[in-house]
């Protein structure tokens, strides 16, 4: 039987949970002692946990993301045959953990005092799916004097001050030489790579996605307000989609230059086509909506397009020979976007039945990640709602989006008289560093072309 020993968070400090920030090993890496399994953060520091014993990592039970505390399994390890000899000598001794603390309010160059904790005896890990039969032990504790770990399996050597640092600025670490003891990076180093970046020596590749390096935004900070002093509140905390789709959304906002074309298209034969199709389909259940016209005219669009149907990755386009459309969805806990697969495969009334399935699923929460995913282009669709025009966000990686509102009955002068045009407004936001503005504007105008005749999507 092999003896597995669970290495369980140490004691850290004032903090009731922390969060994973980083996993430092894998699966199957040799760990030595005093080597660092996993970066924490919280409110206040980042901290990197070590392993007490050399040994295997044979399975790791936490994630980035997780909250974790006092006492809780990071991984299992199967020692070294020289950690277990070691153990053997002081099978009396608890288990000790190490802690290197950065206060991220210090200086980042200069390392914290490490503290030490004194961890619990480990517990059963029957919930990590070690491959072998685990005799659970307890972490040897960890020879010699305690330092801010050195090395950091498959990452660039650098204490989590000094990754901070680097997260702040967005710098690929992986991109920065270290001048430090074995090649450590040390705050220097990227402040090094910052100015040759300004100097115009580094890609912008060099950073992570979100840097920027044009002066930066400079902004004020947010206004703290006590609103009591006006009035009487209440505090509601964001729903979880709210907040993940929030982010996303800003970063997307940021990041990418938007430009919206605007432009209408005269629906009035297709409005009469749809009302026909629901009344020959009553009893089918299937109701169809402008959305399944719209999909099937974009996925037309993006044919006669291709660079709309790609994804920007570094310098390259990644252009795209499958055509699955996301279309916004409303729910009661806020904005998802549901993805249609294959969308040129399939017909009017198929498009028309999947997407109200997949708006149910939303608005009930049952939406699977992997519906989600995969999309080429999205559709905002206001048009139940109302609105003339509005500038929907580019759904990143997609590179462009159609926001749609409410039809509108519009006098159009024939030459002889004014007949009335049902007309649809349509709005097309898309990523100016691939789509130029004349090409924005030709595909809004095909698309319009198409809506007004739909005869033309089968050329
Ligand atoms: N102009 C006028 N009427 C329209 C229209 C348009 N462009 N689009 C839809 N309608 C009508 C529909 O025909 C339907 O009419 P009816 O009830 O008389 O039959 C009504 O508006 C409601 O349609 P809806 O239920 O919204 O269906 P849909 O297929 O058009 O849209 C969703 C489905 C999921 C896209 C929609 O329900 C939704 O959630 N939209 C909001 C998207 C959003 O939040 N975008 C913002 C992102 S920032």
């Amino acid at each position: 039987m092999t003896n597995i020993t669970a290495i369980e968070v140490p004691d850290i400090g004032d903090f009731d949970t922390v969060e994973v920030i980083e996993i430092l090993v894998k699966v199957g890496d040799a760990v030595k002692a005093e080597q660092s399994l996993i970066t924490v953060e919280s409110d206040k520091a980042s901290m990197e946990i070590p392993t007490s014993i050399a040994g295997i990592v044979k399975a790791i039970a936490v994630k980035v993301g997780d909250k974790i505390k006092q006492g809780s399994v990071m991984l299992s390890i199967e020692p070294s045959a020289a950690a277990l000899s070691a153990a053997a000598l002081s099978a009396a001794a608890p288990a000790i953990a190490s802690v290197a603390v950065t206060s991220s309010a210090s200086n980042a160059s200069a390392p914290a005092a490490p503290s030490v904790g004194v961890a619990p005896a480990a517990s059963a890990v029957a919930a990590l799916s070690a491959p072998v039969a685990a005799a659970v032990t307890p972490a040897a504790p960890p020879a010699g004097k305690l330092e801010l770990p050195t090395s950091t399996v498959g990452l660039p050597h650098a204490s989590p001050s000094v990754r901070k640092f680097a997260r702040e600025l967005g710098v690929d670490l992986g991109l920065v030489k270290g001048s430090g003891a074995k090649e450590r990076i040390v705050q220097e180093d990227i402040q090094n790579f910052v100015k040759q970046a300004l100097a115009g020596g580094v890609s912008a590749s060099g950073f992570a996605q979100g840097a920027s390096l044009g002066g930066g935004l400079d902004l004020l900070p947010w206004p703290k307000v006590d609103f009591t002093k006006f009035g009487e509140t209440t505090a509601k905390p964001l729903s979880r989609i709210k907040k993940i789709s929030g982010a996303n959304l800003h970063r997307n906002w940021v990041m990418i230059p938007h430009v919206t074309n605007n432009d209408e298209a005269n629906i009035t034969e297709l409005e009469a086509f749809r009302v026909t199709l629901n009344k020959e389909n009553e009893k089918s259940g299937i109701k169809v909506t402008m959305l399944a016209f719209l999909i099937k005219a974009v996925v037309a669009a993006l044919k006669k397009f291709p660079e709309f149907n790609a994804s920007l990755d570094g310098e390259n386009l990644v252009l795209k020979q499958y055509f699955h459309i996301g279309f916004a969805a409303d729910t009661p806990n806020g904005l998802v976007v549901p993805v249609i697969r294959d969308a040129d495969k399939k017909g009017i009334l198929q498009l028309a039945a999947e997407s109200s399935e997949l708006a149910k699923k939303a608005r009930d929460g049952k939406l699977a990640p992997a519906e989600m995913q995969g999309g080429c282009m999205s559709i905002s669709s206001l048009g139940g709602i109302g609105g003339t025009h509005f500038t929907p966000i580019i759904n990143a990686p997609e590179l462009a989006i159609l926001g749609v509102s409410k039809s509108y009955m519009k006098p159009v002068w024939d030459g002889k008289q004014f007949v009335p045009q049902l007309t649809l407004p349509l709005s097309l936001s898309y990523d100016h560093r691939v789509i130029d503005g004349a090409s924005g504007a030709r595909f809004n105008a095909y698309l319009g072309g198409l809506l007004a005749d739909f005869r033309r999507i089968v050329l």
